[in-house]
């Protein structure tokens, strides 16, 4: 007798603010929520673990209040853990941490649970996937990045895309409910290959702000994803 198939999980799209305008942030929340987004991407730079500077705490907190999606916060700093209380009071739902960014990986996951976020880990492209196996069963989030960090606009580094679904095997194989999300260069030209391999959250900054209609952009990523069989 056939399996019953397991029913498609929905894409969801996450825009992520660091290609929005900083001088109108109020209003730029305000339109991709109106856009239909799902999550608020929020991209940390340090200008040591990745070689830009973006935001911190301060802008995350000042945003909190004009914006109902969840705060998806990106951490691409080095150390994290000193930081982690003040991004989880800020306003963080999630807090994403990159496994090359710290020696204490458990304790780091551990800590953000402990704050009441859900714990996302971080996978750089020449990382292997086998490096966020021993955590698999403590994260609500697995981050592949499809770009090097620390720019928006740049273009999909394809293997990458081998990764994702070399992931996506491992989270089945687990058995726990982890969203798989693609960041960086996803545009509506690789959605559909990006869904195919198995992410379930798009990371998009530029094919989303980049626009002037964002409705009409994250739309679009949907129907690609859709086009992609999920
Ligand atoms: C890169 C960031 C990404 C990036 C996405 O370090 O983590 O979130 O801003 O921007 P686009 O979609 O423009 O590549
Ligand atoms: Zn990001």
């Amino acid at each position: 007798m056939a399996m019953p198939a397991t029913p498609p999980v929905r894409t969801m799209i996450a825009p992520s603010l660091l290609a929005g305008d900083f001088a109108r942030l109020k209003e730029e929340v305000r339109a991709v929520e109106k856009a239909g987004a799902d999550w608020l991407h929020l991209d940390i730079m340090d200008g040591h673990f990745v070689p830009n500077i973006s935001f911190g705490p301060g802008v995350v907190r000042a945003i909190r209040g004009h914006c109902r999606l969840p705060f998806d916060v990106h951490l691409m700093i080095q150390p994290t853990d000193p930081y982690l209380a003040t991004f989880a009071d800020a306003g963080a739902d999630h807090i994403n941490v990159h496994v090359e960014a710290g020696p204490h990986l458990h304790r780091t996951l551990q800590t953000i649970r402990s704050l009441g976020c859900k714990a996302g880990v971080a996978i750089n492209p020449a990382t292997p996937a086998v490096a966020i196996a021993p955590v698999l069963d403590l994260v609500d989030i697995v981050l592949v990045m499809t770009v090097n960090p620390g720019f928006g606009g740049q273009s999909i580094l394809f293997s990458a895309i081998g990764k994702i679904a070399t992931l996506s095997e491992m989270i089945a194989a687990s058995g726990r409910e982890i969203a798989l999300v693609a960041d960086g260069g996803i545009t509506h030209d690789v959605a559909g290959a990006v869904r195919a391999a198995g992410a379930t959250v798009l990371v998009a900054g530029t094919a989303i702000f980049g626009t002037s209609d964002y409705a009409a952009a994250v739309a679009a990523l949907r129907t690609q994803a859709a086009e992609a069989g999920a």
